[in-house]
């Protein structure tokens, strides 16, 4: 299972990055928008950090538009993955891009169906939204187990990107049903890291250490 960053913050990814279990990172424009930067300098500063899938997602929301940008964003990094959103357009683009073997990301997920389309069209990732689908009293990650099913029945190679990660427990789910990648917040990958017995037993070791010094 790959691990992306889901942030533009660079901070917090040169933090992470330091930890060697990042794998990728992914954007969107309200997460663009917090940093006060362009999008094409934090992609490029993001580039310089991780060495794999850095997500940028388009504004444009006519096929035109969508491709023209994606065109522009591709020559910023070799490993830059153009974002599109699930719409008629977005898939249409997706399938362009997909001919050109530019990577795609079609984010905005919410139910199988969505991710058959874009799977049809040869998208690279599929961005299912856990946590938003949580928020409303749907089930998120029955979503991500079917698209897993529906994916293996007809081999689609589309990696399944489980987003909107809210919390550790999200990532061991997402885990346990066999999702390609999770990307997440910092705050949810140092979730991971944490158990209280292991804090406890460390302090335990260290004590009984000191004292017989
Ligand atoms: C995915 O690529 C999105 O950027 C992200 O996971 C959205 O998560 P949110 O629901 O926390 O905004």
């Amino acid at each position: 299972m790959e691990f992306f960053l889901d942030t533009g913050n660079v901070d917090e990814i040169k933090e992470a990055a330091t930890w060697g279990i990042v794998n990728g990172v992914t954007t969107n424009p309200s997460l663009i928008a917090k940093t006060g930067r362009t999008q094409k300098e934090v992609i490029e500063e993001i580039c310089s950090i991780i060495d794999g899938p850095i997500s940028a997602e388009v504004i444009s929301t006519d096929k035109d538009g969508m491709m023209k940008e994606a065109l522009e964003i591709a020559t910023w990094h070799k490993n830059v993955v153009i974002k599109l959103p699930l719409t008629e357009d977005g898939i249409s683009a997706c399938g362009e891009l997909s001919k050109r073997e530019i990577k795609t990301n079609v984010t905005l997920c919410f139910s199988s169906n969505q991710a058959l389309l874009a799977a049809k069209n040869g998208a690279t990732y599929i961005s299912p939204f856990l946590g938003r689908l949580d928020d409303i009293g749907h089930d998120g990650l029955l979503l991500i187990e079917e698209i897993r099913q529906i994916y293996d029945n007809y081999g689609f190679l589309t990696k399944i990107l489980g987003a909107s990660v809210r919390h550790s427990d999200h990532v061991r789910r997402l885990a346990l049903v066999g999702t390609d990648v999770a990307t997440m917040p910092l705050k949810v990958l140092k979730q991971l890291f944490g158990h209280p017995l292991t804090t406890s037993g460390l302090e335990k070791f260290l004590s009984d250490h000191k004292n017989s010094q």
